[in-house]
């Protein structure tokens, strides 16, 4: 008998899908298109046109025709949308559905970090606030950050924030140091290799997978560490059965749906858990996703200046990793 079951999907209700066709209809008469990030509940994934990670959803924002963005996400998701559309009418289901991570980053304490390295490149997570992507010379996402900063100059210091473990990883991996900030996501640093190696032990064929915002004890002993979409890509392309996901256990519905006969297991993070939950990104409800497209609302409103500035560190990032 297991202790760490492998993932299934949830069974649609009937509820969920009146809902589902009523959202069909919606975005039909609006002219607009679901963005949906891998974390949110399988039924919102449904919903959506695009299901994807930071920077898919962030190219796929920027290339629609759609009069109207939905963003099912956090909040510095649609805020990032918002400044790439500035004209449009751009939605979230819940706008109070902060990043924590972005929000452990206060603009005055990341200035006066900035004034003690004035030379300094500055690289910041799109896991941010809009206030310090305007600080910032270049935006990343977890799936170009290496190849951002590989394109920095050897001689030039970085200033890499707000997360430690991302920017840990990334210094790991290109053997330079980098100035970071010591931020960090509490559903990823929750994992700890103690705990994942029990779900490894009952199997022993598996995969382990993980984001780079988990802490250096789990990317060491990770078979392969990416982005969400770079660990499905990973789960597709692999000829291993089995993954132990160490990532916000969301991302396991479009794993499975991708490949059924493999068996994925959300990493432990405490004793008997069953993945680490971002309840952030858990606040998009298919209810709350109807309801803001009947009711347009709630907006997400930038100031105009703020925006501007905003804009060119992630038009920078666009660029850097077209
Ligand atoms: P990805 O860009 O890898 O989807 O990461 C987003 C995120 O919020 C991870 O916690
Ligand atoms: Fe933010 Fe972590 Fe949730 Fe990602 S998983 S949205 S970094 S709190």
């Amino acid at each position: 008998m297991k202790t760490f079951l492998p993932y299934r999907i949830p069974a649609l209700d009937d509820e969920e899908r009146a809902l589902l066709e009523r959202i069909e209809t919606l975005k039909k008469e609006r002219n607009a298109v679901i963005l949906a990030h891998y974390y949110t509940v399988p039924r919102v994934q449904d919903a959506a046109d695009v299901v994807g990670d930071s920077l898919a959803l962030a190219r796929a924002a920027e290339e629609t025709d759609a009069e109207v963005i939905v963003f099912a996400g956090v909040y510095f998701m649609g805020e990032t949308a918002k400044l790439l559309n500035p004209d449009k009418l751009v939605l979230m289901p819940d706008n109070s559905a902060g990043c924590p991570l972005a929000d452990s980053c206060p603009t005055d304490e990341f200035r006066a970090f900035k004034k003690e390295h004035p030379d300094a490149t500055v690289v910041s997570y799109i896991n941010s606030t809009a206030e310090i992507k305007a600080e910032s010379d270049i935006v990343c996402t977890s799936s170009n950050a290496e190849h951002i900063v590989r394109q920095i100059p050897e001689d030039k210091p970085v200033i890499f924030g707000p997360d430690r473990n991302l920017g840990g990883y990334i210094q790991r991996k290109l053997g330079r140091d980098m100035i970071i900030w010591q931020g960090y996501c509490y559903v990823h640093d929750a994992y700890s290799w103690d705990y994942i190696a029990r779900a490894a032990a009952e199997y022993p064929q598996a995969r382990v997978i993980a984001h780079p915002e988990c802490r250096r004890e789990v990317l060491d002993h990770a078979d392969f560490v990416g982005s969400t979409g770079a660990l499905l890509a990973y789960t597709e392309e692999s000829d291993a059965a089995e993954f132990i996901v160490a990532t916000e256990p969301g991302i396991l519905y479009e794993m499975k749906k991708r490949s059924p006969g493999k068996s994925f297991i959300a990493a432990p993070a405490t004793s008997g858990s069953s993945g680490s939950v971002c309840t952030q990104m858990k606040q998009n409800s298919l209810k709350k996703l109807c309801e803001c497209l009947e009711r347009s609302e709630p907006e997400i409103v930038v100031d105009k200046d703020l925006a501007e500035a905003a804009l060119r560190p992630i038009r920078r990032m666009l660029e850097m990793s077209a």
